[in-house]
């Protein structure tokens, strides 16, 4: 075990020095000193909370499993949450706010696009507006689009960087799921063997610092849930392929990011419900959207590209 242990680490440090060579190549790295006096105080609270979401005394009780902010928003070179090139970076977030959603249908704030992650990538409760916490990120992620220009997206609620490479890779992998058999299912949990379960376990727990991607521990779920856009089959090959295996992202094939999370999104994890995610209104106050009923499980993800996932598994494991 601890050999094992250590042949991991090795690995991991070999990875990230490949890495930071990738990333060089493309730089994005947040402003080189941070605001003066309260302001630049607020930056660095939300800097924490996105490095230590699930511990941190202003959020703990928010998030209902063991990921952090930056286990998405990856660190870039200069160690900054969020500044990481690849998809999902948070560099010019937010410029594009005010910012439409599709998924909420409203105009969204950059505090309400925050927040909305507690609820889904983070398995918990959306943060109410205006407190601490939500300033916090919100101030920390205005800091990282310093100097850049504004321009409010009226398509979807993300950054410049980010806008189009979701919109064309979502599609791209739409196309590609949706002829999915167990094959690919097949496929996907080899690649995953040889690719990804050295880090995050071949039981998807995780291990240390490298965070889970499914199942639960001590009855605790410990991963995104089913309403989160890692959980749907096509937003999540997108992700990977451009940030997975860590430090070598834009290695994984079309086909075999597709495959990986076919496998992965096919694993147990907490079914959404968005009213479980919300406090009761005397508590919350408004919430901006105008969708107040949604619901996912791993069965109806699949069921949206025309899958059945009992037979791209091949068991009837999944509720
Ligand atoms: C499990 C992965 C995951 C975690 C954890 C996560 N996010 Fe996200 N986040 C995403 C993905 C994927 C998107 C884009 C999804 C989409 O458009 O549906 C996103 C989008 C965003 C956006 C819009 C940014 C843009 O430019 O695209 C913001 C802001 C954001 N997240 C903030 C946060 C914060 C703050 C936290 C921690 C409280 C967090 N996220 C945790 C995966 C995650
Ligand atoms: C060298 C170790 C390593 C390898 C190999 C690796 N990852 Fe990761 N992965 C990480 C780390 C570290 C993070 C979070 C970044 C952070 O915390 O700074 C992460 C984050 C993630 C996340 C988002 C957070 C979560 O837990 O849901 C997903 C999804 C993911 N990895 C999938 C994969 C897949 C699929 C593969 C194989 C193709 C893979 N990873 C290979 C280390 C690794």
């Amino acid at each position: 075990m601890k050999t094992n242990l250590l042949k991991y680490s090795l690995s991991a440090v070999a990875l990230l020095l490949v890495g930071s060579n990738i990333m060089a190549a493309t730089p994005t790295v947040a402003p080189r000193t941070y605001p003066a006096g309260e302001v630049g105080k607020m930056v660095k609270v939300g800097e924490d909370i996105m490095m230590h979401t699930d511990t941190h005394p202003l959020t703990k009780d928010m998030v209902g499993n063991k990921l952090q902010c930056i286990s998405c928003h990856l660190r870039g070179t200069d160690g900054k949450p969020g500044t990481a090139p690849g998809i999902a970076t948070l560099i010019g977030t937010a410029t594009a706010f005010p910012a439409y959603s599709k998924r909420e249908k409203s105009v969204q704030t950059l505090q309400d696009r925050i927040n909305n992650c507690f609820m889904r990538s983070m398995n918990g409760k959306r943060p109410i507006i205006d407190t601490k916490a939500s300033i916090a990120l919100a101030t920390y992620v205005t800091w990282l689009s310093t100097g850049m220009p504004m321009k409010m997206d009226t398509k979807r609620p993300c950054s410049p960087l980010n806008s189009n490479r979701w919109a064309q890779n979502a599609k791209k992998f739409a196309k590609i799921q949706k002829k999915a058999t167990h094959a690919n299912y097949v496929n996907g949990k080899k690649l995953y063997g040889a690719k990804c379960a050295m880090c995050h376990g071949a039981d998807g727990a995780g291990m240390g610092a490298f965070p889970p991607l499914w199942g639960q521990k001590a009855g605790k779920w410990l991963a995104y849930n089913t309403g989160a856009g890692m959980s749907k089959l096509n937003k999540s090959a997108a992700w990977v392929q451009s940030n997975m295996p860590f430090g070598q992202g834009g290695t994984l094939k079309d086909q075999e990011a597709a495959d990986i999370m076919l496998y992965v999104d096919a694993q147990p994890r907490a079914d959404f419900n968005l009213q479980k995610g919300l406090y009761p209104k005397s508590k919350m106050g408004y919430y901006n959207s105008k969708v107040s009923k949604e619901k996912h499980s791993v069965r109806s993800n699949f069921k949206q590209f025309g899958l059945d996932v009992d037979t791209i598994r091949g068991d009837h494991k999944i509720k």
